[in-house]
């Protein structure tokens, strides 16, 4: 049976090619996308998110609007919503996309996956976000009866030995730490596809040359993505090659072999000057807390772009 998943997205590139792996890998139902403030202001990432559910063919699933601010911290504006950021003025800049073709859900983000979760069984769904963690957050405490009927939260974000927005801190978690905080201490089990994991997951030239080897359309999209984003990563980050940060939260939902995870204790810090954001994370019990999370590690590079690039045919046939 395909594992069903509700996407949380803040489109954005990697977002883009997440929604497109989920929607192509037949051991997943995507069930719902909702959208979040993040690497741009909501409605531009709400408009993207729907663009991309047309352009994949998501277009009978809800798909929700969601916060437009994080929930005590400012919002991030620091070219990193705004223009200027890796993913353009636009939140997805590159390839043309379609117009929506579908109407957007009535309810707010938080209600949908509320909705969606106390009529499923118990278990029956994944909630999978990759921007920060503001409609989760506020799902759980508008209705905390949830946290006991997820099946897990797989959550791309954080990191436990390098940050990529401050020394400390990864942009999903920083956007939103007191969102991010309450995730990571409620009582399900998230799974942590953090920047150690999502650095692995890099777009080589060879991964580029099997990609364009497909040769169709949907292919010719993602390569644009690939080249917008690429260029915004190595003159941010001078990374010659991306990673592909969001699309590994869903290969870990297909193929937990393929995004390998530790036990571990994880809590998000909201008080320190310098740490503000930081994912704490133990993996060795030292300091006596259980482990209440894990951790991805270590990612199998050929599996995870076998996913992508089957996802890619799968949709382009
Ligand atoms: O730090 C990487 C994360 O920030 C990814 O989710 C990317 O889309 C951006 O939102
Ligand atoms: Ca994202």
């Amino acid at each position: 049976m395909p594992q069903k998943i509700i996407l949380d997205v803040d489109p954005g590139h990697d977002d883009a090619i997440a929604i497109l792996l989920a929607q192509g890998n037949p051991e997943i139902e995507l069930a719902a996308i909702t959208s979040v403030a993040g690497n741009q202001v909501l409605e531009k990432t709400t408009y993207n998110a729907m663009r991309v559910a047309t352009l994949v063919g998501a277009t009978n699933i809800p798909i929700a609007r969601g916060a437009e601010f994080p929930l005590v911290r400012e919002q991030i504006t620091d070219g990193s919503v705004d223009a200027g950021s890796v993913h353009g003025v636009t939140g997805l800049d590159g390839p043309e996309l379609p117009e929506p073709s579908m109407e957007l859900d009535p309810r707010s983000a938080a209600q949908l996956i509320i909705d969606l979760v106390m009529a499923g069984e118990p278990g029956e769904y994944t909630l999978v976000p990759t921007g920060p963690l503001t409609n989760l957050a506020l799902a759980m405490r508008l209705e905390p009866r949830i946290v006991g009927r997820v099946k897990e939260v797989v959550h791309m974000g954080g990191g436990y030995t390098i940050g990529n927005a401050t020394a400390a801190a990864e942009f999903n978690v920083l956007a939103d730490a007191e969102a991010a905080a309450a995730v990571y201490a409620a009582d399900w089990t998230v799974t942590m596809v953090g920047l150690d994991l999502t650095h692995q997951a890099i777009a080589t030239p060879e991964v580029r040359d099997r990609i364009r080897a497909i040769g169709t359309d949907l292919s010719r999209v993602v390569d644009e993505w690939l080249d917008f984003f690429g260029a915004g990563y190595e003159s941010v980050w001078k990374m010659p090659y991306p990673p592909i940060h969001d699309a590994c939260a869903v290969a870990r939902v297909i193929a937990p072999e393929v995004v390998h995870s530790e036990e571990a204790w994880i809590a998000v810090e909201t008080k320190g000057q310098w740490t503000y954001g930081e994912t704490v994370t133990d993996f060795t019990g030292t300091g006596g807390q259980p482990f209440n999370n894990l951790a991805a590690t270590k990612l199998d590079f050929d599996a995870f772009w076998d996913l992508i690039v089957d996802a890619i045919k799968r949709l382009s046939a």
